[in-house]
């Protein structure tokens, strides 16, 4: 089936507010009259977020980069589901491996996160991948199996058609060595078919799988190109306009 591409930049701990202006200056005048057919987005910091609802007709998705699964409550430092949707955000990166190995981000509250998101009626973006060492052991698979078996426990299959799992080996982000089209599509592959058999291969078919680490508007089109990967979260090629408009397709 057709599934619609979805590239998303994440903007990680970047740009205060005068240099997201100046983004988005330059981002508008890139995308004016073009005609893009993928979805694509920002996943910018909560100050950023409001930002950039630039209209109504504005095809950008709002990201937020994490979220905390409870309405509210004494939870120092944290942002709700309810605050981050004041701001127009739909979609919202969870488990991101930066989360992960920084800030002790584990599978059950990857979890709960989903639970709640999907329960706001908003999309999550669920990151796995391995490390360098599970890489080079061969764990790829058991690991990624292992991270969206927790993730997903319990989540109904009437919500998981909308999710967008990003595969994101850790070795490739941020590290300009990015795994191989061919090597990305075998682990996409993998996980279109353990979702098949968590629930049911229609679903799988529609959920939208993403590749992240290290891509750029030059190695974007081999990566795209594979039938697995419907789109991209991206970091670095991210944060200028233009390299962030050569992204989309
Ligand atoms: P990168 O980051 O594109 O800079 O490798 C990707 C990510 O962390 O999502």
């Amino acid at each position: 089936m057709e599934r619609k591409k979805i590239i998303i930049g994440n903007w990680k701990m970047y740009k205060n507010i005068d240099e997201t202006k100046d983004f988005l200056n330059g981002f508008n005048k890139l995308i004016k009259n073009k005609n893009i057919k993928c979805d694509y987005g920002i996943a910018a910091s909560f100050t950023n977020l409001s930002l950039l609802k630039i209209d109504k007709s504005s095809a950008l998705l709002i990201v937020a980069q994490n979220c905390h699964y409870q309405n509210e409550g004494a939870y120092t430092g944290e942002i709700s589901i309810k605050m981050l949707k004041d701001m127009a955000v739909s979609h919202v990166i969870i488990g991101h491996s930066e989360r992960r190995m920084y800030f002790n981000e584990v599978d059950e509250t990857i979890n709960k996160k989903l639970q709640s998101l999907f329960n706001a009626n908003m999309v999550p973006i669920l990151c796995c991948g391995e490390t360098l060492v599970q890489y080079e052991n061969k764990e790829t698979n058991n690991v990624i199996k292992k991270q969206i078996k927790l993730a997903l426990a319990n989540i109904k299959a009437e919500n998981i058609a909308k999710l967008v799992i990003a595969y994101e080996p850790i070795w490739a982000i941020g590290t300009g060595k990015t795994a191989t089209a061919q090597q990305a599509q075998t682990v996409c592959k993998m996980i279109r078919e353990f979702i098949s058999e968590l629930y049911n291969k229609n679903i799988a078919e529609q959920v939208r799988i993403q590749y992240g680490g290290s891509v750029k508007p030059d190695n974007i089109k081999l990566i795209l190109a594979e039938p697995d990967i419907d789109g991209a979260l991206v970091g670095g090629a991210s944060l200028m306009p233009q390299s962030f408009f050569d992204l989309l397709i």
